[in-house]
Parts: structure tokens; sequence; C-alpha cells
């Protein structure tokens, strides 16, 4: 089939639901994009629904998956916790269930045959070496007290907020040179991002930040907003570190509002298409399906900034 030609969804084409977080960042919609075109050009059928970052929409819509009888259930859950119950409900009726991006918190592993998605703790990780190996804070350079670094995490209970809260501390480890000061979650958006990044400056020891850690750029983008209108200057006074790599990112960096972004890969359709194919075929897939991800700096966004595709 030629590139872009699209096959009609024929009447015997497989049916595949698929529930998505919502909109709320500039990753999300290039991941939805992702999904819908290479479902589309596979000639599959698809069912989206958008649960608008709610957990409660998404078991719904997992429900009327089931009810439709669709012939594979994909899904991005909002949350890790408290899929137990209606993935049983899948595996009753026969419904095959493939995760995208984020991982569930289960204690059987045979209600979901895959994941594919991103390695979130090791983004953490690439987050804070970037601070402690390549940053202008890095370890060894003379300074006057610990590094005030603040968090703004992503979604509470989502798998990326806590994966990636934990790769950043288990690099940070016991060394008291680097504190994190305040942690709260902006919920992956950049307007709440921009509160409470206000908060964080407005709070006590608030005018002594050297660093923001934010699980995505839309908070970043978001904060560095902040940032400016409190009069210091994102990228110099308060070193702006991030993950996903969207355009809005290498946008910040060409200004130099933004010193890094780590790679999260949202355009995961091609690989669900795959793994649809695998299942209906009834071929072995393995558990966990990862993407291969980098780190861009400032120094190389304008170079790389043309070759990006999200
Ligand atoms: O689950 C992936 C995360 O969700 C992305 O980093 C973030 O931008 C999105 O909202």
């Amino acid at each position: 089939l030629a590139a872009g030609c699209a096959r009609d969804a024929g009447g015997d084409a497989p049916v595949v639901g698929f529930s998505q977080v919502g909109a709320e960042s500039e990753w999300r919609t290039a991941n939805t994009r992702s999904v819908r075109s290479a479902i589309e050009e596979a000639g599959f059928r698809l069912r989206f629904s958008d649960a608008q970052q709610k957990q409660e929409n998404q078991i719904k819509a997992l429900r009327s998956f089931i009810a439709q009888r669709v012939d594979v259930i994909a899904f991005s859950p909002v949350v890790e916790s408290g899929w137990e119950t209606v993935l049983r409900e899948a595996k009753a009726a026969g419904i095959p269930v493939i995760l995208t991006d984020r991982s569930v918190d289960v204690s059987d592993e045979s209600l979901y045959v895959t994941l594919i998605g991103s390695d979130f703790v090791e983004e953490g990780r690439k987050a804070a070496r970037w601070l402690l190996e390549e940053s202008p804070l890095r370890r060894g350079e003379d300074r006057e007290g610990p590094v005030r670094i603040v968090e703004l995490q992503g979604t509470v209970g989502s798998a990326p907020a806590i994966d990636r809260g934990k790769g950043f501390r288990e690099v940070l480890g016991d060394d008291q040179d680097y504190r994190i000061v305040r942690t709260q979650s902006g919920d992956f958006t950049r307007a709440r991002g921009k509160e409470v990044m206000e908060a964080f400056l407005k709070s006590e020891g608030g005018d002594n930040i050297d660093v923001l850690f934010a699980h995505n750029d839309d908070m970043a983008i978001g904060a560095i907003q902040a940032i400016e209108e409190s009069g210091l200057r994102p990228g110099e006074d308060i070193l702006v570190i991030s993950i996903d790599a969207v355009r809005g990112a290498f946008e910040a960096m060409m200004a130099g509002k933004l010193n890094v972004t780590v790679e999260c890969n949202p355009l995961l359709g091609p690989q669900l298409v795959d793994a649809i194919r695998a299942v209906q075929e009834g071929r072995e897939l393995p558990r966990r399906i990862v993407v291969e991800e980098s780190v861009f700096t400032r120094e190389q966004a304008a170079e790389v900034f043309p070759s990006r595709q999200y």
C-alpha cells in the first residue's frame, strides 16, 4: 500500500477502541494525531474517546468498547491504579488490551498484552544527569550553599509523574548540594504550570530558586511566563529543565529561556498498529515495547528544530 494512501475500512477490518487521556499538552495532541493517522492508514476502524484527564471517563469508555464488542482495546491510562475490575471485564469478554504511553499497576499481568511507551524513570534520570554533569550548576563548580530546585509534577498518580520524579531523585541521591525545596503538581498543562510557578516564586525562599524541573514542556512553558513576569530571566537566573521535546520547547530553547528538554516520543501510532496486527494474527508480543529517545540542549536547538516531527 502506497504511503499516505488509506485503505477503505471495510466490514471485516478490525475495530479498535482507543481511549485517550485528553488534550492536556502539545505532546498529547501529537500522540492523538499519530494514533489516528496510523490506524486510518492501516484500514482499521477506530472508535476514539477523549477522557479529559478523568479516570472515570476512561473507565466508562472502556466499558462501552466492551459492550460494542470491539476487536482490540488500546488506551493510555490517566493514572496507574484502579484498573483491575474493568480490565477483568475486558478479559472476560475476550478483548485484548494494549497499553500505550502510560502503565497500569495491576497484580495480574495477563490483564494486558503489552505496553508501548517510553521509559519515564530513565527520562527523570536524564534530566538530573544534565543538571549534575552538564549544566552551569554541575557538580564541582564553586558556589555558596546548595542548589535549590523546584519541581512541577505531572498529573498526580500518573505513571510519568511517579516515574520521572523517581528517576530524578535517584540520580540526585543523598547529595546535599542539590535540594528539592518545593514540589507540586501542575497537571501537565501550561495554565497550571504557570499558576504553580507563581506560587513557588511568592512562597518563602521563592526569591532564591536556582532550578525548575518540570515533568513536561507545557508546564515549563507556563512557568517560564511566570518567571518572566516576576522580573527574572528563565534559562539564566533560574535554569529550566523539562521533558517531551515538543516544538514549543525548541522555540523556548532558541529564545534562550529553556535550558534542556529530554525527549519523550509521542509518535506511537505505527507501533500500535504493528501490535494490533500481531494480536490479530495470534503472534507473541514482548511485554514492553520501549522507544529510543535523546536529550536536546538550547545550544543544539536551532540545528535540530527543522527536523522535529512534533
Ligand atoms: O504520558 C506522557 C506525558 O503526558 C507527556 O510527557 C505529557 O506532556 C503528557 O501530557
